[in-house]
C-alpha cells in the first residue's frame, strides 16, 4: 500500500455544496477502492491524505487532477505503508477565524495516533496556513 498527501487551492466559486458533494462521493467511491484517509478544507486550500492498494490511489489522483473545484496540487508526501493509519474516511474543517495555536491543537487531537511523526508535522503546519 502508499499513503499520499496533497495539498492544493479550491477554485474561487468552490461553494458549501461542492464541498458536501466531494465528501458524498468519498464516502461513496473511498471504501469500495480500500481507500481511507481524511480531507482537510480552511475555506482556501484542501489538504487531503489517502492511503490504499497503489492501482486505486493512482487512478483517484489521476481522477483529482481533472477536478475543476480545486488546482495547483502538490504532492507532499509518498511513502509505501505496511498498514493503515486510519481506518475510515473522514472530513474535517479549519475555520480561519480560529486562532493558529488553537487550530493546530484541534487538529492534533483528531489526527490518526498511528500517523508519522514527519506526516504529523506536515499536516499540523497546514492548520498554520492563511
Ligand atoms: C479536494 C478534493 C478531494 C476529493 N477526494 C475524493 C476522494 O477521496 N474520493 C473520491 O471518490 N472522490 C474525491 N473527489 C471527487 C473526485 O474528483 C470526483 O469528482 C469523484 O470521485 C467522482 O465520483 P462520483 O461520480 O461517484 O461522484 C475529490 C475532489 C476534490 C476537489
Amino acid at each position: 500500500m502508499r499513503q499520499f498527501v496533497y495539498i492544493s487551492t479550491a477554485a474561487h466559486e468552490v461553494s458549501n455544496d461542492d464541498v458536501v458533494n466531494i465528501l458524498e462521493s468519498s464516502r461513496r467511491n473511498n471504501p469500495d477502492r480500500g481507500i481511507t484517509g481524511f480531507l482537510i478544507f480552511n475555506g482556501r486550500n484542501f489538504l487531503q491524505l489517502v492511503e490504499g492498494p497503489e492501482d486505486a490511489l493512482f487512478s483517484l489522483m489521476n481522477q483529482l487532477a481533472r477536478d475543476s473545484r480545486h488546482s495547483g496540487i502538490v504532492r507532499l508526501e509518498d511513502i509505501p505503508i505496511e498498514t493503515r493509519t486510519c481506518e475510515e474516511w473522514a472530513m474535517t474543517r479549519l475555520r480561519l477565524i480560529d486562532p493558529v495555536q488553537e487550530r493546530r491543537t484541534n487538529l492534533d487531537a483528531i489526527l490518526p495516533a498511528s500517523l508519522a511523526p514527519n506526516v504529523r508535522r506536515t499536516v499540523l503546519n497546514f492548520a498554520a496556513l492563511n
